[in-house]
């Protein structure tokens, strides 16, 4: 006897059946591109095994036909440069869309979903911009949209957070999503390097792009971020949700104080579900910056360009995962795993599970969120200066955990530790403490893991 699956069959999605081929495009042949192909080839008797029918790549689109129309994942296939062409065509099941960017992206992607095709995208700029709008469109023709390597290549954060936790209640996720500004830090510690010597190198060994701002500002992490709480809180959270702090401040000064403290600074995407005295949700919060994390903690000793996530959920307690969260290879396995899921349903029919945002919880502004803040303060020597700087921190009702000087001349090194309160009212403090005659200068202010 057969199952309704193996005949095709299932529910409103039916599928093509076992056997039948399913079609793919891939858009874009960079470096993921190239791997996504040449795995394609490689893994193709397995894929088929495990499909129960064969992928076959009904055409690549390219920008430049001739520039690659010579590559050895090419030979053979369709190489094109009217992607719009290819990503409607009839015998195209899921379209690849590894192109990058957002605008243009978004345009073939819809006009793909529109078309019946499901999506496999590793584009986390556009999933963290126009999540929803693809979402809906996924939703409207019944297809799949999957982008697991959107977020940290191979590391199945995405698919954990879809189905393994789809029963538990997320509480906060934090982790280090941009190896390439875990490379710098981890090289300024290790070696004493300045940022720009870190970056340096960073770039030389092929981490950093060219133009390294979206990693180094923070905006490649804040679109992870925004991705990650979207599918933990089942909230819609967009890149402009989360707040978003880099690394180009850091300094030298900062990673030694770091490490006389027996912390580390690492650049930490944190999404948190806000919680009253009453045990109820009251927002989320979605955030990129710099960060002191313990030693002790799992995330401090992430090294190199590797990538950890840290997640706490109510049932199944403190998750982590690590791993390469970049790079040709990484990438794409995280694309064929998307890849087999989608064209499993192509062949014998349903859909992935997709985003559901019923709990539309609000995002809480960063001024409202609670952190903590490490102060790094130039002051003036004298009788009183300490006393007079924590009364401030008193009257503005922040709590101190640490105080401590080094003395140095006429000046001093003060070091202020708080507890827990609102990001704004620190943020204040901080702004008064720049103005206030006996402090020569603020050197730095660096959040601290909760
Ligand atoms: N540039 C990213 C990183 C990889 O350095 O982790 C792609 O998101």
């Amino acid at each position: 006897m057969t199952s309704a699956s193996a005949e095709g069959f299932n529910g409103n999605y039916p599928g093509k059946g076992i056997g039948t081929p399913v079609g793919i495009a891939v858009l874009g042949k960079g470096t993921v591109g190239t791997e996504v192909l040449r795995l394609l080839g490689e893994f193709s008797d397995n894929l088929e095994q495990r499909i129960s029918s064969p992928i076959e790549v009904r055409g690549v689109a390219v920008s430049d036909v001739e520039k690659h129309k010579d590559a050895p994942e090419v030979q053979g296939l369709y190489l094109t440069g009217d992607a719009r062409e290819l990503v409607t065509r009839d015998d195209v099941d899921i379209v690849v869309e590894l192109i990058g960017g957002i605008d243009y992206p978004r345009e073939l992607v819809l006009e793909a979903l529109g078309a019946g095709k499901s999506v496999v995208t590793a584009n986390k700029a556009l999933v963290a911009a126009h999540g929803s709008e693809l979402a809906d469109a996924a939703n409207a023709a019944g297809v799949d949209l999957y982008y697991e390597a959107a977020v940290a290549a191979a590391i199945p954060v995405v698919g954990m957070l879809r189905r393994s936790l789809a029963g538990d209640q997320v509480q906060r996720i934090s982790g280090i999503v941009n190896g390439t500004t875990n490379f710098i830090l981890d090289a300024m510690a290790s070696t004493g390097a300045s940022y720009e010597e870190a970056l340096a190198e960073a770039t030389r060994l092929g981490y950093a792009e060219a133009d390294p701002t979206a990693d180094v500002e923070g905006h490649d992490a804040a679109s992870k971020a925004a991705i990650l709480a979207s599918m933990g809180f089942h909230t819609r959270v967009t890149f402009d949700d989360v707040y978003c702090e880099g690394i180009t401040h850091v300094t030298s000064d900062d990673i030694e104080a770091a490490k006389q403290s027996d912390q580390t600074i690492k650049l930490l995407a944190i999404c948190e579900r806000l919680i009253d005295a009453e045990g109820n949700t009251t927002g989320i919060n979605a955030r990129v910056h710099p960060t002191l994390v313990p030693n002790e903690h799992p995330l401090a000793s992430v090294d190199k360009s590797y990538n950890a996530i840290f997640v706490e959920a109510e049932a199944a307690g403190r998750l982590m995962f690590y791993g390469n969260g970049a790079g040709g290879a990484p990438t794409a396995s995280a694309v064929l795993g998307d890849l087999v899921g989608a064209a499993r349903n192509k062949v014998h029919g349903g859909r992935a599970p997709a985003e559901n945002p019923y709990a539309d919880y609000p995002v809480v502004p960063f001024g409202e969120v609670t952190t903590r803040y490490h102060i790094n303060m130039t002051v003036n020597d004298r009788v009183g200066v300490l006393a007079n700087l924590t009364k401030r921190f008193a009257a503005a009702g922040i709590s101190l955990s640490a105080v401590r000087q080094e003395v140095s001349g006429d000046e001093a090194h003060l070091i202020v530790v708080t507890h827990a309160a609102r990001e704004q009212d620190l943020h204040a403090i901080v702004d008064q403490l720049t103005g206030h005659d006996d402090v020569l200068s603020v050197n730095s202010v660096i959040r601290l893991d909760a």
